[in-house]
């Protein structure tokens, strides 16, 4: 495997993704993290040094434990990895007038191991605003920019790389291919990172882990908690694997249903499934507030949680979760340090997830995944595509995209609706084109007509986005026959419902849900 120590660069979990890409098993750890002989383990074969938003000669810019120029192993820096590495060896550093920005071509002046496969003067992807200003000793430049910066060094003995411009970034052509070249052809790791050996290696960790004690794993209906859910079944004797799901009366259309099908069809033995519409709906009473809302269920999760863990699983267990590498990435933690992840709403600021912890009686069998390896495993496993393809849904779900006050009545309505809208985006090939899309019922009514009668109906309003990570996110471009069509379906089979609305709003500045 290969390691990648983070200094913070922004596109460092990209670096692991692509890497995962071509079939080789990378591992990101903080940058100064001490490389004991635990982390450097046999298996691995190189090491990648990231980039940072630092300048090397700034009070507090992070670098590695010294003991990585010594190991013997190939080194690859990238953009302030390189700059650190030649830095370390008495190279100089300097500030940019005018930073580097955006696609640059590389020039060779040398060919490498590295570049092996690549076509002189190839268009990079630049964002630096300091630059090598003298190689240390035993480094050569081998590439420069079409500034004449130094763009590729090595330091043939050692097996070093550095390269200033950033392979990992999708403007950046051949950079797979130079990622590829580093960790295969120099470093020489092979390509067996696949899901059969995950489940693997998951297994034979879990089950030492838990051993024939219980497990039990809160299900929301999303994604990663249904496929831990698959796992924990196929990887564990299904009578140890407790599944519990709460149906908060706010959930969509069949989702219960279709969570529980997919479950009992994996082989759930225990499967708990909580109907506590009453006790969601009941206290969000004329409450419309949308902070206290979420406040409200939030609470209520914890309560309804306790309360049922208490009736369905006596003694001692484990508590599973369906967090994901890229969950304790975002959160900063790396890896080896999980303590404050917070994953789903179930868990925020759960007294139950805190107490677990403590007691490291939590089990995350996910936590080396990245949420596309999620899916795939999903499908292997056999869970629907409906669930495995689905778009994000809130924790709060529909109680959010109600605006206003919440009923069961006004749940029933959002969700014909939105499954009308769903179901349409299917049928029109739009859905996978969707990164996430819903309806809101406003509390709004206005005017209409049906027949001689004047009607007074709800508005809903459709929103459909296209997103990476859902940070930032762009209204999907409708096409308009698509958008007529499916607002006259919801006006003519949800009676209740006068008007549809699309928002055209991009996040910033509106977020994506309106509450
Ligand atoms: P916003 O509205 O903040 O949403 O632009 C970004 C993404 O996060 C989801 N979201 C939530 N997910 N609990 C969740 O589990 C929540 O309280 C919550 N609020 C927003 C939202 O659906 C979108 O995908």
């Amino acid at each position: 495997k290969i390691l990648i120590l983070d200094f913070g660069g922004q596109t460092c979990q990209l670096i692991g993704r692509r890497i995962r890409d071509f079939g080789v098993f990378s591992e990101i750890l903080p940058g100064d993290i001490e490389l004991t002989k635990e982390i450097v383990t046999p298996e691995v074969k190189g090491i990648i040094l990231s980039g940072s938003p630092y300048s090397v000669y700034e009070e507090g810019a992070p670098s590695p434990d010294p003991v990585v120029f010594d190991l013997g192993l190939p080194l690859l820096g990238i953009c302030y990895g390189f700059q650190r590495m030649t830095y370390h060896f008495g190279g100089e550093v300097r500030p940019l007038e005018t930073k580097e920005y955006g696609r640059s071509k590389i020039h060779f002046l040398e060919e490498s191991d590295l570049m092996k496969g690549v076509p002189d003067n190839f268009l990079s992807w630049m964002s630096h605003g300091d630059s090598l200003d003298k190689m240390a000793a035993g480094f050569s430049m081998i590439g420069e920019s079409e500034n004449k910066l130094p763009a590729v060094g090595v330091h043939k003995e050692k097996q070093f790389y550095g390269i200033q411009f950033h392979p990992e970034v999708s403007h950046c052509d051949f950079g797979n291919q130079i990622l590829e070249n580093f960790c295969c052809r120099i470093c020489g790791a092979a390509k067996d990172w696949t899901l059969d050996l995950f489940m693997e290696q998951i297994s034979e960790r879990v089950r030492e882990q838990v051993g024939n004690e219980k497990v039990l794993l809160l299900i929301s209906g999303g994604v990663d908690s249904t496929v831990a859910g698959g796992l924990l079944l196929k990887i564990l004797d299904p009578n140890q694997v407790y599944l519990m799901y709460i149906d908060t009366g706010m959930m969509r259309k069949g989702e219960s249903e279709e969570v529980a099908i997919n479950l009992k069809k994996l082989g759930a033995t225990h499967l708990h499934l909580i109907d506590a519409r009453d006790r969601f709906l009941e206290p969000l009473k004329g409450v419309d507030d949308p902070e206290k809302k979420r406040k409200i269920i939030g609470d209520r999760f914890i309560h309804v949680q306790e309360e049922e863990i208490e009736k369905h699983i006596s003694g001692e267990y484990f508590l599973a979760q369906g967090t994901l590498y890229t969950d304790l990435i975002e959160s900063g933690k790396g890896v080896g340090n999980k303590a404050n992840v917070i994953k789903s709403h179930h868990n925020v600021g759960s007294p139950l997830v805190e107490a677990k912890r403590q007691a490291g009686r939590i089990v995350e069998p996910l936590d080396m995944l990245y949420k596309d390896e999620v899916r795939k495993l999903g499908v292997k496993l056999g869970i629907s595509k409906d669930i495995v393809f689905r778009h994000p849904f809130p924790g709060p779900g529909l109680g959010i995209r109600i605006i206003g006050d919440v009923s069961e009545e006004k749940c029933r309505i959002l969700r014909d609706a939105d499954y009308i809208y769903i179901s349409e985006l299917k049928k029109r090939d739009l859905y996978d084109k969707i990164w996430q899309a819903f309806s809101v019922l406003l509390p709004v009514r206005s005017v209409g007509v049906t027949g001689d009668a004047r009607e007074y109906g709800f508005v809903l309003a459709l929103r459909a986005v296209v997103s990476h990570d859902g940070m930032t996110a762009d209204v999907y471009d409708f096409p308009t026959k698509d958008l007529l069509e499916i607002s006259s379906k919801i006006t003519n089979e949800v009676p209740e419902i006068g008007r549809v609305v699309y928002d055209i709003s991009s996040k910033p500045p509106a977020t994506i849900e309106w509450e």
